[in-house]
């Protein structure tokens, strides 16, 4: 079974297209959340997302849009873009985002894997540091653990021998296609984040995703160019604020 894994979308509908259109052969699609908030196209984004299939984990983001969230939670400039998107969203897909579960969840196509937002010990939680991880990779009952919600691409493994500290693909460009494949090992347990389509905060502009093969026990991530300056352009338009247009091109 080959999984396409997109996660933090954030209504960047240039961002998704160029995912979509780069992503290898799949079976299966699942988003690990915040398919809005930030950028400016949150119903083309949710319409296109919907089509991909029916896996999803819900976002803070997505929580925020739907009104399940108290925005005080949240910076000044993500609860104006909430708010923004809330505004902006037809009844259906706000009704959409309204039912988007709470991960962890499993499937049936997939045996041993488990799909969250932030961290499987709680939504909202962010693993960054192989300190955050520690804990979900030593009490999860599954080895490996998809996830979301920091934005950065790479993954925590609970081998010895990967160090502990995070590891990251490593790529040879800044403005090209490409992708970086890496062999799981049976027995160790990982926490993987696929990257964000539409806001990564790794340094890397590109649109990040990743492919996960249950046969070959591989994960390939990705990374590719995409149409920045029109993303921008839109959220400009919107007036949403500036600084949203901006990171988009340092990928922070
Ligand atoms: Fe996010």
């Amino acid at each position: 079974m080959r999984v396409l894994l997109i996660s933090d979308i954030h209504s960047n509908l240039e961002a998704l297209a160029a995912a979509l259109a780069a992503a290898p052969a799949h079976d299966l699609v699942i988003n690990l959340g915040d398919v809005v908030g930030y950028g400016a196209t949150p119903n083309e984004v949710i319409d296109r997302a919907r089509g991909l299939g029916k896996y999803f984990v819900r976002g803070n983001h997505d929580k925020a849009a739907a009104g399940l969230m108290d925005l005080r939670e949240f910076n000044p400039v993500a609860a104006l873009a909430a708010i923004w998107t809330t505004e902006h969203l037809t009844p259906e897909n706000l009704e959409w985002l309204r039912s988007l579960p709470q991960g962890p969840i499993q499937v049936p196509e997939v045996a041993e894997v488990q799909f969250v937002h932030g961290s499987p010990l709680d939504e909202d939680e962010y693993v960054v540091t192989a300190r955050d991880a520690l804990e979900p990779l030593l009490i999860s009952n599954v080895p490996l653990t998809f996830f979301g919600h920091s934005h950065v691409q790479g993954a925590f493994s609970s081998n010895p021998r990967d160090g502990g500290a995070p590891v990251r693909p490593i790529y040879r460009s800044v403005g090209k296609a490409e992708s970086s494949e890496w062999a799981l090992e049976r027995g160790t347990h990982y926490l993987i984040n696929p990257g964000s389509i539409g806001q990564p905060r790794d340094g890397d502009w590109r649109a990040a995703f990743a492919l996960f093969d249950s046969d070959d026990y591989s994960i390939t991530f990705h990374r590719v160019p995409y149409d920045l300056k029109k993303a921008q352009d839109r959220i400009l338009a919107a007036n949403l604020p500036q600084r949203l247009a901006t990171r988009l091109a340092t990928g922070r």
